[in-house]
């Protein structure tokens, strides 16, 4: 059963960047859901800016083909597409500049929530949050949400945490991570603190390692230019990945409150050790299929970026020390395959003769695609042969669980505009917390620059470069197959 729609208030939602790829993508056919499921109150309004000359008529239209193109069919309802177009607005904005904000205040409303979305260049997210300020429009109720990238390394996230704290208390500042957005990341911290079968053993006593594999098949293909700045680590690792590891690794809060859970991510955070260059493997996907490589893609030939990256790190505290965790993640995969796999270790003695039949127990979470859990354990083989171990997996996929109540689940983006216009910052990044993240990744970073380490080449279509499996094969380990 997926739970009740509950209504959240009334509210004014500026979409800085309207008409954008992440705005005609995501934005706004998840609003657009969430007021045919009767979350969004039919007295709420969204305004599109940007730079574009448009007037309201001329963004409904990119709205309602912005639904065409990413809503399902099944979905698309012609009377409820008109009334949410009807509470759309556009208003032409200079966001350097001093064009369209008195049209953009005489539009807010009052009494209502009044949330600022800026997908836009972080380079704008400053002048956009004075502006906001000094026309009047923002109040300190007001809250702003920033996409990622948060900064490309300490340095410029402090920055940009220096710009938004001028104007926006932290508690108005809402950093997404679409990774915490998605149902099955939630469900971690459903999984650990709503059942007491996995506390006793959720430590690096019992726990030999995690692997955490966020594997994709597309490639860099028309977005090169940003993705060569930014690479696997800055893209993936340093957020996607590091919010993942720290779901699973940190302490209970004492309460699911957004402060609470998000100090013990932090501490998580801190207490990373510093990653030897032994451990990391870097990738570039080669030509093949038909398709380019990635130096194409990026249209630079000396391109030392990579579109994969596989390291294993520690995190140095009680519970952990002593068990690796092993983070990878590429472009042009074999398979999309989200999943994180926790290994444990062997029973202290076994009172069974057949050692060989002997599989560890893995608790395997599927983020993506079919999501679920899948709990590898050991039974006897079935029939006269004696006592012969097998593993057979306790399978929970949430599509069987769930039934026709698995496609309501919002996506992440919906899940997590809701909660902004809920003012629950549960699951958005802290100030501190990003920059504690850039202070981990920073010497990675620059430790393979200083060697002028260069990414190993690897096939499109299979799973990472060589070196990739002796990080694991040197510690007696095996990555898990990625599969769809
Ligand atoms: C984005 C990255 O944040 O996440 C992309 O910039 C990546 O490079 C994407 O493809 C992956 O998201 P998802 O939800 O498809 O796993």
């Amino acid at each position: 059963m997926v739970s009740r729609v509950i209504p959240v208030d009334p509210f004014d939602l500026v979409i800085f960047g309207g008409t954008g790829d992440l705005a005609r993508r995501k934005i706004l056919p998840g609003l657009y859901r969430r007021f045919l499921a009767g979350q969004m109150p039919a007295d709420s309004r969204i305004i599109g800016a940007a730079r574009a000359e448009l007037d309201d008529a001329g963004f409904q239209k990119m709205v309602a083909e912005a639904i065409a193109e990413f809503v399902p069919a099944e979905r698309q309802d012609k009377a409820a597409i008109k009334a949410f177009l009807d509470r759309v607005g556009y208003v032409s904005i200079d966001a350097k500049g001093t064009g369209g904000w008195d049209a953009l205040k005489s539009r807010m409303r009052e009494n209502v929530v009044r949330a600022f979305y800026f997908s836009v260049a972080p380079a704008l997210f400053g002048d956009l949050a004075e502006r906001l300020h000094s026309h009047g429009i923002a109040d300190a109720w007001s809250r702003i949400v920033v996409e990622k990238p948060f900064g490309r390394d300490l340095a410029s996230a402090k920055a940009l945490n220096a710009v938004l704290a001028e104007h926006f208390d932290e508690h108005q500042i809402y950093r997404i991570d679409h990774y915490l957005g998605k149902e099955t990341v939630q469900n971690l911290m459903a999984v650990r603190f709503a059942n007491i079968l996995f506390e006793p053993l959720w430590k690096a006593e019992y726990i030999d390692h995690v692997q955490i594999t966020v594997a994709e098949t597309v490639g860099v293909e028309g977005r090169g230019a940003y993705y060569d700045k930014s690479g696997a680590m800055r893209d993936m690792v340093q957020n996607h990945l590091m919010q993942l590891l720290c779901l699973i690794a940190m302490e209970p809060p004492y309460h699911f409150d957004p402060d609470a859970v998000r100090d013990e991510k932090l501490k998580v955070i801190r207490a990373l050790d510093a990653v030897k260059p032994e451990d990391i493997v870097r990738g570039q996907y080669l030509a093949g299929g038909g398709q380019g490589g990635y130096l194409e893609h990026c249209e630079d030939p000396n391109s030392r970026t990579e579109s994969y990256i596989a390291l294993k790190c520690h995190i140095s505290n009680w519970r952990w020390k002593g068990t690796p965790f092993y983070l990878r993640t590429g472009k042009r995969l074999r398979s999309r395959a989200s999943e994180i796999a926790i290994t444990f270790k062997e029973p202290p003695h076994s009172i069974f003769d057949d050692a060989k039949g002997w599989r560890e127990n893995v608790l395997v979470i599927r983020l993506q695609p079919n999501e679920g859990m899948n709990l590898m354990m050991m039974i006897k083989e079935p029939g006269p042969g004696g006592m012969r171990l097998m593993q057979v997996p306790l399978d929970m996929s949430f599509a069987d669980a769930l039934g026709a109540d698995a496609e309501d689940i919002p996506d992440a983006y919906e899940r997590l505009i809701m909660d902004v216009i809920r003012g629950n910052q549960t699951l958005f990044m802290r100030g501190d917390e990003v920059e504690a993240a850039w202070a981990w990744a920073d010497p990675i970073i620059a430790g393979w620059e200083a060697r002028g380490d260069r990414p190993q080449g690897y096939d499109p279509g299979s799973s990472g470069p060589e070196d990739a499996l002796m990080l694991m094969h040197r510690d007696g380990r095996r990555w898990r197959e990625i599969k769809g």
